[in-house]
């Protein structure tokens, strides 16, 4: 079974929109497991303190590799990836997501305040993971994004398995629009090659659509696609 263990000094904002819809059930019916670790059970003092000023000063706090250190070392005893969720980590994209939901799951450490004490990062062998490049004010939302990603990949999560095949950035590409009924919606009408019953051309339009998008709204993901494509023509 999938695991994600979540280090965190906020456990009841778990599981939150992962317990709704399609991972919701796939979590009620066992096809993966969240375990919600309570970083502050960790510390020593009777105030249960998890974070300290910065050494050199500064505003904001710091969260305390000796805390840290205990939390992780009680949960991460497996091969599991260890994640730190951080804006200065690797993005997050589509083909690690794959990478980790075909493994056996994940440990992600939430952050607060101003970040962790760099020490935990290397002592622990934290990777430092990014879901984009803005700040958020803890790792919890970032680490729902992550497990989100991860748990509709996972093997019956998702009700029709080819819509994983078709969306964005499986092939490298944006997704195609949809549409449905009513197929006349003020003055807007459904292209009519959707309604032409015509696999061969429906699919067609939808590829050019892909790439057109690609194109107008994501021209790195298009630099790549088109290299990918001319280096597979080249050696195919
Ligand atoms: C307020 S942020 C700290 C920002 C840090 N001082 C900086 O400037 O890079 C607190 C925590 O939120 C999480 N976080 C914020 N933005 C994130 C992002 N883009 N991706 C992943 N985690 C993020 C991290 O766990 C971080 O330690």
């Amino acid at each position: 079974m999938w695991r994600a263990s979540v280090l965190t000094i906020f456990p009841d904002v778990f599981p939150g929109p992962l317990g709704a819809s399609l991972a919701g059930k796939a979590l009620a019916a066992g096809a993966w497991s969240l375990d919600v670790v309570d970083i502050r059970k960790f510390a020593t003092d009777k105030h249960r303190t998890v974070d300290d000023t910065p050494a050199g000063g500064g505003p904001g706090m710091v969260m305390k590799a000796d805390v840290l250190g205990r939390a992780i070392d009680a949960t991460a005893a497996d091969e599991r990836p260890r994640l730190l969720l951080s804006p200065r980590g690797t993005p997050l994209t589509q083909a690690r997501v794959e990478t980790l939901a075909g493994g056996p799951g994940v440990v992600l450490v939430c952050g607060r305040f101003e970040g962790v004490d760099e020490r935990i990062i290397a002592a622990r062998a934290l990777e430092e993971v990014s879901v984009g490049d803005y700040v958020l004010s803890g790792g919890e939302l970032a680490a729902m994004v992550l497990i989100d990603a991860c748990v509709r990949l996972l093997p019956g999560v998702m009700g029709a398995e080819a819509s994983a095949a078709e969306e964005s950035f499986s092939e490298g590409l944006l997704e195609y629009p949809h549409y449905t009924r009513p197929q006349l919606w003020e003055g807007r009408p459904i292209p009519d090659v959707l309604l032409s019953g015509d696999h061969g051309k429906i699919a067609a339009w939808r590829r050019a659509e892909a790439e057109r998008l690609t194109r107008e709204r994501r021209p790195d993901l298009w630099a790549a696609f088109l290299q990918r494509f001319r280096s597979g023509s080249r050696t195919g």
